[in-house]
């Protein structure tokens, strides 16, 4: 997967995206990362931005200046879709489904807008998806494109090690979307508090019948809109 970035801010990139598990990806090559600095593409004394036509507060970034970031790129190296992505609280909420259609893609433009947004003629002129990670407002869309970026290379084939911890996440797409069952590791006892008993039975089908009580009652007491879906799919609705 081949990711450019164009963003005013450069230096927040690699960032999570350059440690541990995700980090190891990119140093190998899984994915690439190309940061294209805006700045660079500046005009008129070094504008980047300019006020909202019809008044109003805030500036927005400016269409020439976005239009000769993109043509400063290399065009597409597979002759793949290339995916223009604008990360933005208007846009479809980020789920683990959408994170598993982008980790099949080879090729993403991720825009990051700061202060009151973009021009809306660049949206229109690039066919860019707008994407949310969540219903309240970021700074800028350089946090929103880690977070995209992460939740799609790590369901990468070969990016998390043991293919079951994927299989055991909270919102795994193949199954009904239960948060994930606590965890628990050495020693068993641990102050006043001890480990189920049951996870030390050895006993795997207790242990799997505990883990989905209570990731039944996780996900019911705390995400009541998913636990209506999952019981909507339990009953084949
Ligand atoms: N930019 C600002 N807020 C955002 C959000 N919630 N999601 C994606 N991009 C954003």
């Amino acid at each position: 997967m081949h990711v450019t970035i164009l963003t005013l801010f450069p230096n927040v990139f690699p960032g999570s995206l350059g440690v541990s598990l995700i980090g190891k990806a990119l140093e190998e090559g899984v994915f690439t990362l190309d940061i294209v600095d805006l700045k660079k593409f500046s005009i008129k004394g070094g504008r980047v931005d300019g006020p909202p036509c019809g008044g109003g507060c805030g500036m927005l970034l400016s269409p020439e200046v976005l239009e000769a970031a993109l043509a400063s790129l290399p065009s597409p190296i597979s002759s793949g879709e290339r995916k223009f992505i604008y990360p933005s609280p208007r846009g479809e909420l980020l789920s683990q489904k959408i994170a598993y259609n982008l980790s099949k893609l080879q090729d993403i433009v991720i825009l990051c807008g700061r202060y009151e947004g973009i021009d809306a003629r660049i949206l229109e002129k690039y066919s860019f998806v707008e994407m949310s990670v969540g219903d309240y407002v970021l700074m800028g869309g350089e946090v929103a494109a880690m977070a995209l970026i992460e939740a799609s290379v790590r369901l990468i084939p070969g990016v998390v090690g043991a293919p079951d911890s994927l299989r055991e996440d909270s919102f795994v797409v193949s199954s009904a979307p239960l948060l994930e069952y606590p965890q628990y590791t050495h020693p068993v006892q641990w102050n006043e508090y001890s480990v189920p008993p049951v996870l030390l039975s050895g006993h795997h089908e207790a242990i799997h019948q505990w883990r989905l009580a209570e990731a039944r009652t996780i996900t019911r007491t705390q995400r009541p809109d998913l636990w209506n879906q999952y019981v909507a799919r339990a009953l084949g609705e």
